[in-house]
């Protein structure tokens, strides 16, 4: 609870499914499509793409799109959306169905994700100070999903504190990844800021994990492939095809590509919050102590 405060925080607004257990999970999913997830079988060739909510989902999805398309981008009419099949809300026979090599998009965390030594796993975090903003951003007006249209930064920066968010705590489900990441060479960490500051590198780290037949086919007519990748999943490039990239009706004035920065949380957060995420962050670090050298 945040000091001087004597509010609980105010879960009922956002609606969460009646999933059993702690997780609170987005209203559309059901129990069925998270046990029909939980049971899903990855076969090799399998490339999963996991965040947090808000830390880099869908630039990762198209990321790997374009990398797949020649750096092309997806066609107007069509979406993203429907080469990420989103394991927890489909379910993981809808999802075995998905022509090979499959991309599977999930927040879940690593107990509960399915686990094959022979699939691949991109986990992408970003700074929980932008992270919950984002999040918080991405909630209001989002009329389907939640109660939140009056909903105020402060509230569901409890929600958030307390790891009552949809998906949980980013304190229990990015540490952990990060740490599996550190013990399994099938699984690719990487950070939301570092792909800011030199998206080129981060790309390759990319190919690298998944092959040399992905390296060759991005590094091939002097980097054509590689610049085209780069071109598209820009922040400007996305930001002026929205709707490829996100197909949820979404109020006009909140769109779902935002600030796409970091540290944005400066103009939004107090200092109090920030301290709050501060010590927080070195709580965690004494629960899962390979996350104390990470900067985020
Ligand atoms: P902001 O709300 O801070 O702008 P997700 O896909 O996991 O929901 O993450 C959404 C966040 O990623 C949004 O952050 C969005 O703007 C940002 N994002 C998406 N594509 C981006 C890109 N090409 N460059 C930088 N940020 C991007």
């Amino acid at each position: 609870m945040m000091k001087g405060s004597n509010k609980l925080p105010k879960y009922s607004m956002l609606k969460h499914a009646s999933v059993e257990g702690s997780l609170p999970l987005l209203s559309a999913i059901t129990q069925e499509s998270l046990d029909s997830a939980s049971s899903f079988e990855p076969e090799p060739g399998d490339v999963f793409v996991i965040t947090y909510p808000k830390c880099g989902t869908t630039w990762m999805n198209n990321i790997l799109y374009l990398m797949k398309n020649n750096g092309v981008t997806v066609e107007e009419g069509d979406n993203i959306a429907n080469y990420f099949p989103f394991i927890e809300l489909i379910g993981g026979e809808a999802t075995k169905e998905k022509p090979r090599p499959r991309f599977i998009k999930s927040h879940l965390l690593f107990d509960i994700l399915p686990q094959s030594s022979n699939a691949k796993y991109i986990h992408v975090a970003r700074n929980p100070k932008d992270c919950v903003v984002s999040f918080y951003h991405h909630t209001v007006g989002y009329e389907q999903f939640y109660d939140w249209n009056d909903g105020k930064l402060d509230d569901y920066f409890e929600i958030f504190m307390a790891g009552g968010c949809d998906w949980g705590s980013y304190f229990e489900m990015v540490p952990r990844w990060y740490e599996r990441s550190l013990k399994q060479d099938n699984i690719l960490f990487l950070f939301y800021e570092d792909m800011i500051v030199d998206l080129r590198k981060e790309v390759l780290k990319v190919a690298d994990f998944l092959g040399p037949s992905w390296k060759e086919s991005l590094l091939r007519n002097n980097e054509e492939i590689l610049d085209k990748v780069l071109e598209n999943a820009s922040f400007s490039a996305m930001k002026a095809k929205q709707k490829r990239y996100f197909y949820s009706p979404r109020p006009k004035d909140r769109p779902f590509l935002r600030k796409g920065a970091i540290g944005s949380w400066r103009d939004e957060l107090s200092e109090e919050q920030s301290k709050l995420i501060d010590l927080k962050m070195a709580e965690t670090a004494q629960k899962y102590p390979d996350f104390e050298n990470v900067r985020v």
